[in-house]
């Protein structure tokens, strides 16, 4: 088994809550990554955000500046390590937006679709950390040979383009053959869920509809609010609009023109609705990606404040489970009243 703890041990002590923001395709920001990683949770950015690699520099160079600004206003605050999102696997941009992440010295890399041993190890050689991500058992044994640090287990539910695994299955699995990082993701949106995701056995949640609809994501606001006014069963797992099938908002759906209980019905085998000659597929920008969370989330607040709640709840949660499991009396795990005088 790979022995990678301490890894697990330096993000926790580098973070105030074990939480990372999703990359989130065309909605993850400098502004969002700042805001989190101010509250001491990772944030994180795709390259695909932006059109060229020339443009993903420079949301680097303002991450970069951004973070510097903060730590000399507030030395003693914690600030996060962001992280930059990758994908590996026939991407023609993948080697000039290595050596942007490179050059930059991003802490963490989230990788997808399979990051080579040579490409782990040059992010290693800065001292960067690889959270790779994976959706099955095979395509984590070949993250861990490859050499990654952490693993991404993605599950069930969540945004995008996800999986079908159960979370407390697949946690499971993977921790058979890894002792690192493993971050949890899909279905996660309260500080409760933070503290589920470790009693599964994970040391990350990952929340990405979550940060969606908050004041810094650049999603549309009416696709903010749709999150707000949708359940779960409002979300649709589809292969009609990606090559994977992926998470999207029945609602979003509906307004495009789109039959949403035909394409529900069709499943995973959905034939893949191609955008007319001229036109880009819907997806992502008009057909709005979301996971099964948005039956929970019911405002749309700034990240400063949701990170407050999150702490907030996963105190409370921790406590409460405590209390469940015989570790402490109840009348031990009550919050100490505010001292006054
Ligand atoms: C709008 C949207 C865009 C996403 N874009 C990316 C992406 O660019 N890269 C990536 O690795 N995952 C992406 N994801 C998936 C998230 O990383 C994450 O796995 C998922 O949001 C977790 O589930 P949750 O939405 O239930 O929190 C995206 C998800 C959403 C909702």
């Amino acid at each position: 088994m790979a022995a990678k703890t301490d890894v697990t041990d330096r993000l926790k002590d580098a973070t105030s809550l074990p939480l990372i923001v999703a990359p989130l395709f065309l909605n993850s920001v400098p502004e969002l990554v700042l805001a989190s990683v101010k509250e001491g949770i990772v944030g994180s950015i795709p390259a695909f955000g932006q059109y060229t690699t020339q443009g993903y520099d420079e949301w680097l160079t303002e991450i970069d500046s951004g973070i510097a600004q903060m730590k000399s206003a507030n030395p003693a605050a914690k600030i996060a390590p962001y992280a930059a999102n990758l994908i590996f696997n026939k991407n023609p941009r993948i080697d000039a937006d290595l050596d942007v992440v490179i050059k930059h010295r991003v802490p963490i890399v989230m990788a997808s679709a399979e990051a080579s041993r040579e490409q782990i190890e040059k992010i290693h050689a800065y001292g960067g950390i690889v959270l790779h991500d994976v959706a099955n058992l095979d395509e984590a044994k070949r993250a861990i040979d490859a050499g990654a640090d952490g693993l991404i287990a993605i599950t069930a539910g969540g945004g995008g383009q996800g999986s079908t695994m159960n979370p407390f299955v697949f946690v499971n699995e993977l921790r058979r053959i890894f002792d690192g990082p493993i971050a949890l993701a899909g279905g996660l949106a309260t500080g409760r869920d933070i503290a589920a995701a470790e009693s599964i056995g994970a040391d990350f949640a990952i929340m990405g509809t979550r940060f969606l609809a908050t004041k810094e994501s650049r999603a549309d606001p009416a696709y903010k609010q749709m999150i707000v006014d949708s359940n779960a069963s409002d979300i649709i797992y589809t292969s009609a609009f990606t090559a994977q099938p992926a998470n999207f908002l029945k609602d979003s759906m509906t307004k495009e023109g789109f039959d949403a209980e035909k394409i529900r019905k069709d499943g995973t085998a959905a034939p893949r609705i191609v955008p007319p000659p001229g036109e880009k597929s819907k997806a992502w920008k008009h057909v709005w990606a979301a996971g099964q969370t948005v039956s929970h989330i019911n405002d749309i607040p700034s990240v400063a404040e949701l990170a407050t709640r999150l702490k907030r709840e996963y105190a409370a949660a921790k406590r409460e489970i405590a209390v469940k499991l015989g570790l402490v009396p109840a009348h031990q795990a009550k919050p100490k009243p505010p001292k006054f005088g």
